[in-house]
């Protein structure tokens, strides 16, 4: 009652929203009951998009994932390894949750995968790993063969974290067999790839510029280091996972003393970029300090880079002038993007959200929340002058308005994403600049993935650890080194 009274009064008073491009209905519904609604949409968003039974992937094979239902401007209808492996890994949580109905289509992904590690295409074949960086297939698993940003070394470090998050969950059901047979195989080959591949260059999570990517570094340490655990584990060893630590030290050198320059080369960019938001959402460990060389969520240098990050598009988007300092925004990729109008994307805005919840997710868990001078600008913004640098304890007062100001601010992003979604609920890649409405391809699989991470971070359910307080250090001195793999098709599960 009280929200809605408040949301009429700001109606009232900013004048300037006379027509509203979506229902005035959907504006006053509070957020609590928009992720009610929302949910089972992006849940079934995601399910009508995978092969062979869903609803919008007809003719993909089965355990294909679509980037999406849209077939021209843009033709998202292939299977990119980076979308597919984070909305298995959105499926699993899920699973984790309790959701077993999903079982047997995360089991038919594994599946598809097995297969697709064969197939020749651009990037080269299986049998010297190359293959495994192809970024994209057509739905039938046969080798995209247009000229397109290859390759992208992401894919084959996602896809062994998802693979690893489904093998840990067999393993703690009593199905280690399972595990063994079924997922050490092909995450083997992925490990193997990054651990001899990790300091070639690569186009970048939007496939756009060649060299080094933030979010490719970090999901490639990510991956080694929970491989390794992984492999013995099931009883295997991971030699690739020796450079972890190389992995770690280059990480390192994204970071310019304020905030994460994602690209380089920078390209002609900022390098202030979503890149680096979506990177601590996947390298988040729940049981970590704020750990800033691995950037979780609650570091200084996460939270510095997040406030950096979210500036940026403050002045660039007609629909965030109202937005000021320290509110919720519209965000996208990066300022100077153009792709497809340029405008904010929704898995970027629920990333915002989605890494505040991770940070909240730690400092409850540690009991304390400390203020640096690197991060004390990100703090200003949420309590102005009550921020000052410092260690607050759980029971103190600071600690409580200062963690339910990130929370206040965190639930803003999603109230963003609320007013800019179709009353249908459905969550397309971006939403206009000017106005909000829905643009370029619709019903984003990674949208609706996107979506379901940041509300189960929201409610508490958190993925499990992947090491990083146990993983050694990285050296004084970064090396190049790598190590040859060796590769071996992987036969299709038997369930
Ligand atoms: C298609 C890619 O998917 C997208 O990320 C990129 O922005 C455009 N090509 C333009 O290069
Ligand atoms: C364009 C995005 O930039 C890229 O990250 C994504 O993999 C593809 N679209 C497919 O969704």
């Amino acid at each position: 009652m009280v929200l809605l009274k408040s949301s009429i009064c700001l109606l009232a008073v900013t004048g300037a929203v006379a027509s509203p491009p979506f229902p005035l209905s959907r504006r006053q519904s509070t957020l609590e009951s928009f992720i009610e609604t929302e949910s089972p949409i992006a849940l079934q968003g995601v399910l009508d998009n995978i092969g062979a039974d869903g609803a919008l992937a007809p003719g993909a094979s089965a355990g294909i994932i679509i980037a999406s239902p849209s077939t021209s401007d843009p033709d998202y209808f292939y299977t990119w390894t980076r979308d597919a492996a984070m909305t298995i890994a959105a499926l699993v949580e899920e699973l984790r949750a309790g959701d077993a109905t999903l079982e047997t289509v995360i089991q038919s992904y594994v599946d598809a995968q097995a297969e697709l590690q064969t197939v020749d295409n651009p990037s080269g074949g299986l049998s010297d790993g190359s293959g495994l960086g192809e970024p994209k297939y057509n739905v039938d698993m046969s080798a995209f063969t247009d000229a397109w940003g290859r390759p992208q070394r992401d894919g084959p470090a996602l896809r062994a974290s998802s693979l690893i998050a489904y093998g840990n969950y067999l393993i703690n059901n009593d199905q280690e067999a399972l595990a063994i047979a079924n997922i050490w195989p092909i995450v083997q080959n992925d490990l193997a790839y990054v651990g001899q591949y990790w300091t070639g260059t690569t186009f970048d999570l939007w496939e756009e510029v060649e060299g080094s990517s933030f979010f490719t570094t970090a999901v490639q340490y990510k991956a080694l280091v929970e491989g390794d655990a992984f492999a013995t584990a099931v009883g295997g060893t991971c030699e690739a996972c020796s450079v972890a630590p190389q992995i770690l030290c280059q990480l390192q050198t994204y970071w310019d003393g304020s905030a994460i320059i994602s690209n380089v080369p920078s390209s002609g960019r900022s390098g202030i970029d979503a890149n680096s938001i979506i990177a601590s959402l996947n390298t988040f460990d729940p049981t970590a300090d704020c750990d800033d060389a691995t950037f979780q969520p609650c570091s200084a240098r996460a939270l510095a880079n997040h406030k950096v990050y979210v500036d940026s598009f403050r002045d660039i988007y007609t629909i965030n002038s109202d937005r000021g300092a320290g509110q919720a925004a519209a965000v996208g990729r990066y300022a100077e993007d153009t792709y497809e109008g340029g405008n904010p994307w929704y898995l970027a805005t629920t990333a915002a959200a989605e890494l505040l919840y991770d940070a909240l997710y730690q400092w409850d868990q540690q009991g304390t929340l400390t203020i640096t001078d690197v991060s004390l600008a990100f703090f200003s913004d949420l309590v102005g002058s009550n921020a000052t640098t410092g260690s607050f304890s759980q029971s103190s007062a600071q600690y409580q308005s200062i963690t339910s100001a990130v929370k206040t601010y965190a639930d803003g992003f999603l109230s963003v994403v609320q007013e800019y979604t179709p009353t249908d609920g459905s969550l397309a890649e971006q939403f206009t600049r000017d106005t909000g409405e829905a643009a370029s391809a619709t019903l984003l699989t990674w949208s609706f993935a996107a979506f379901l991470t940041a509300i189960q971070r929201r409610n508490g359910e958190v993925p499990a650890s992947w090491g990083s307080s146990t993983a050694s250090a990285a050296p004084s001195e970064c090396s190049a080194a790598t190590v040859a793999g060796t590769y071996a098709t992987a036969a299709a599960g038997s369930w």
